[in-house]
């Protein structure tokens, strides 16, 4: 298997721990930037569709920025751990299930991606590096993968 290296591991879940000391502004930049990328995307998030700025302070705008930063880095875990991403069954159903009713399709799981990593990058600093970047962005393929492949199975 291509293999997901301790190095990697190291790497998200270090970068998490620092990140995640300052969420109320990784979340505002995170959804800033998703915004940036696909203004169209504000219809889609309850906390959204009805001001004209991003609300700061938000907890459930924090949640999702938490939640996919989080479940990114467990999914770096795993696929150390055990060569792939393994959510529970419930959790996966109701991810799937959740997207789908939001109306979310596969190409927002790009923005999304784009959005976390420009974030990581401003938010890292000086510690950023490339590799950085490439850990994060194989895990959150294989959980974003795994979130696609549970909406088609329910569409
Ligand atoms: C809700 C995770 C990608 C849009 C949620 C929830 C979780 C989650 C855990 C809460 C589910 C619940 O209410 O029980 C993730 C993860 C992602 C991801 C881990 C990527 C790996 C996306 C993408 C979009 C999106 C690409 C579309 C741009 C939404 C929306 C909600 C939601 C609109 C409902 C939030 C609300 O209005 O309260 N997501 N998500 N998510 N997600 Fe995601």
């Amino acid at each position: 298997m291509g293999g997901f290296t301790e190095e990697q591991e190291t790497l998200v879940k270090q970068s998490w721990e620092s990140m995640k000391l300052n969420v109320p502004e990784l979340s505002l930049r995170f959804f800033s930037t998703i915004l940036e990328i696909a203004p169209a995307a504000k219809g889609m998030f309850s906390f959204l569709k009805d001001s004209d700025e991003i609300p700061h302070n938000n907890p459930k705008l924090k949640a999702h920025a938490i939640k996919v930063f989080k479940m990114t880095c467990e999914a770096a875990i795993q696929l150390r751990e055990k060569g792939e991403v393994v959510i529970s069954e419930n959790t996966l159903k109701n991810l799937g299930s959740v997207h789908l009713k939001k109306g979310v399709i596969g190409p927002h799981f790009e923005v999304v991606k784009e959005a976390l990593l420009r974030t990581i990058k401003e938010a890292m600093g000086e510690q950023y590096s490339e590799e950085m970047e490439k850990a994060w962005s194989e895990a959150y393929d294989q959980l974003a993968a795994a979130i696609k492949a549970e909406m088609k199975e329910e569409a």
